[in-house]
């Protein structure tokens, strides 16, 4: 039985008749850039993830670069983040002017070591973007508690995050601004491109609007020199449309985790993830540790099954970073990892038999 990494036809046809119909309307209403159905989502997103304000732009990676640029980043600053994430975490640092300074991550979770950070400190750090990868939050107490002593702001990276709660509260709820991607393939994914910034600060959220929308509120009064980055009203209307069941999909990624996690126990060179106390994952990505992953990942395609690894290269150790010249002893937590980890199929409409396959197959090897 074949298995796909996720299918996101499965989630169109459950609410074909809502994605539709939110489609045709803005087209009648011919919406397609800012308008209503921008309006709305933002109200609605902000609600859902507990924020004050939420400004849509086009992509996750453009959520980094409003947030920082807003915080007035300069050349000469450091930001510190972890080592292990999508190149748009480091690669927006340096683009909003600052110097990006890598931190190894804990060892279990995945997330940023705050033993780390505390080390990377130096006059010229400015901030700290922790990222809750895979959909696990980062240790935010000891996070917000080095920035609050050092007087840092914190962004915090969400793009595989959505609802997910640390200690009870909702991720993004807790530094000075937090990022979202709404990439198809996220928990919560638009059909194309889409992604926002939320804050708790009205002044920043006005500044971060301003610069994605060329640097001016009213047309023809550029205040700033800003970029075009906007969330389309099509994809709006789509995430509209999609968010009232992000709470449910969320809950079925969770009981898939938890078949995936009773099966694969029992296995002994599999190590599942690992779950810090009083966090929730929302399981955008399942990701387990193997001692022979490629031999793995092999074996599971040759049977039908899609898997990933995110990312086969730890940050530091990217040629985009080679004039850093970053050792593996720098960051041996992440350096291990990049040789370990694989992702499973993880969708909310994933079945125990096709879970069963995937762990019987890995069970066989
Ligand atoms: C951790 C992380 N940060 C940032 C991004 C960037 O989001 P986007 O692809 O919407 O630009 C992603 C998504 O790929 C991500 O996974």
């Amino acid at each position: 039985m074949p298995v796909p990494f996720a299918d996101l036809q499965l989630q169109y046809h459950a609410i074909k008749a809502e994605i539709d119909g939110a489609v045709a309307n803005v087209i009648r209403d011919s919406a397609f850039i800012r308008g209503p159905y921008v309006d709305a989502f933002e109200r609605e997103f902000a609600a859902a993830v507990d924020a004050k304000h939420c400004v849509s732009c086009a992509n996750g990676t453009d959520a980094l670069y409003l947030a920082m640029a807003a915080l007035k980043v300069k050349p000469g600053d450091e930001v510190i983040t972890t080592a292990h994430s999508w190149i748009s975490t480091s690669a927006m640092i340096t683009h909003a002017g600052a110097t990006p300074v890598f931190c190894d991550t804990d060892g279990s979770t995945f997330t940023i070591d705050p033993a780390a950070i505390e080390a990377a400190i130096t006059p010229r750090t400015v901030g700290i973007i922790p990222v809750h990868l895979y959909g696990q939050p980062a240790d935010m107490d000891a996070i917000m508690g080095i920035a609050n002593r050092h007087r840092l702001w914190v962004i915090e990276d969400c793009a595989q995050a959505h609802l997910a709660r640390y200690k009870g509260r909702q991720v993004g709820t807790f530094g000075s601004a937090a990022t979202y991607s709404f990439y198809p393939g996220k928990n919560l994914g638009a059909m194309g491109d889409a992604g926002a910034v939320v804050t708790g600060d009205a002044v920043l959220a006005e500044h971060m609007t301003t610069l994605a929308r060329h640097g001016g509120l009213v047309k023809h009064q550029h205040q700033i020199e800003g970029i075009n980055s906007r969330l389309d009203g099509l994809q709006a209307a789509i995430l509209s449309a999609k968010l009232p069941h992000l709470a449910a999909w969320t809950r079925a990624r969770q009981e898939a985790a938890k078949v995936y996690d009773s099966g694969l126990n029992q296995i002994e060179d599999v190590v599942v993830p690992e779950i810090a106390p009083d966090r929730t994952h929302v399981y955008h990505l399942y990701t387990i540790r193997h001692p022979r992953r490629d031999e793995l990942v092999k074996h599971l395609s040759a049977n039908g099954i899609q898997t990933a690894v995110n990312y086969p290269t730890a940050l530091p150790f990217l040629a985009a970073y080679s004039r850093f010249k970053h050792r593996p002893e720098q960051f041996p937590n992440a350096y291990a990892d990049q040789r370990s980890i694989v992702s499973l199929p993880m969708f909310a409409e994933i079945t125990q038999e096709q879970q069963e396959e995937v762990v019987n197959l890995i069970r066989k090897l």
